[in-house]
């Protein structure tokens, strides 16, 4: 029987692992294979398939993860929403280390990704005003602040091309433009998901403070270790956020995120 899940989940830098006996699925699609076996398990009742996006060994850079491929892949299996939880930077002083965001908008800043999947003959045009799941976002922050977690509610994420961090002087303009957090795989991962009708959210988990902060010599530049030992110490939070948030799923809810392709 060909396997089969509602829900999927992507695992980012230092979140390599989510479920317990699972059923390993390699897939191939039309746009190659995905970033690595796809794990599938129930979860109260629910099929949930987790892809770590970088792959388990983290063999994948931002900009050379095959992110048509990995979203296809979670389309093959049925699934109809997304949990995307990523390390992020901050870029203003009250988001701090520690704390999530559940972004609303994102900026992209990347070259060279393959971000489509209307290459042509069909060609379409996606609105991508509002492109994070509205149902998906407000279960997420409410999750969240039951879990006495502190959460902001909406942020603007610029995704940056990596894989190398930003400049001072960067980080200094997208503060200034007032956005709110960075990260490197954002973009096209959410935009595609929109492409093929699944339901996405992000939760953006802060590592760093990006190149630093005005007027605090006491805080370095970011720096991978540091975005890995952050995330490792909200690990077990980040996990338990998205079991909550699948036990409050409901698989057969409509959303209009199935129709943004139509
Ligand atoms: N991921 C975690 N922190 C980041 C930062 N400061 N810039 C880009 N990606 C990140």
């Amino acid at each position: 029987m060909e396997p089969k899940a509602d829900i999927g989940v992507f695992g980012g830098s230092g979140f390599y692992t989510f479920l317990d006996n699972v059923e390993e699925v390699e897939l191939d699609t039309p746009y190659g294979r995905p970033s690595d076996a796809i794990a599938i398990a129930e979860v109260n009742g629910k099929k949930v398939a987790f892809l770590p996006r970088h792959g388990k060994d983290h063999r994948y850079p931002p900009h050379m993860i095959p992110y048509r491929a990995n979203l296809y892949a979670m389309k093959q299996l049925g699934v109809k929403q997304i949990i995307a939880p990523t390390a992020s930077g901050s870029l203003q002083p009250d988001i701090k280390p520690g704390d999530f965001v559940v972004c609303d908008q994102f900026v992209d800043r990347t070259w060279g990704r393959k971000d489509t999947y209307y290459d042509g003959p069909v060609t379409r045009h996606i609105s991508s005003a509002d492109p994070y799941c509205p149902q998906l976002r407000l279960l997420a922050i409410d999750v969240a602040k039951e879990m006495g977690i502190t959460v902001h509610e909406a942020g603007t994420i610029v995704i940056i091309q990596g894989p190398r961090f930003s400049t001072r002087a960067e980080s200094q303009w997208f503060h200034k433009m007032d956005w709110h957090v960075i990260n490197m795989t954002q973009y096209p991962e959410c935009m595609l998901a929109r492409e093929l009708g699944i339901c996405y959210v992000n939760i953006s988990l802060i590592t760093d403070y990006d190149a630093g902060l005005e007027g605090r010599d006491d805080i370095k530049p970011v720096t991978e270790q540091e975005v890995l030992r952050v995330f490792d110490q909200n690990n077990d939070k980040v996990k338990q956020l998205i079991y909550n948030m699948i036990e409050r799923m409901d698989i057969s809810v409509h959303c209009s995120c199935h129709d943004a392709a139509q």
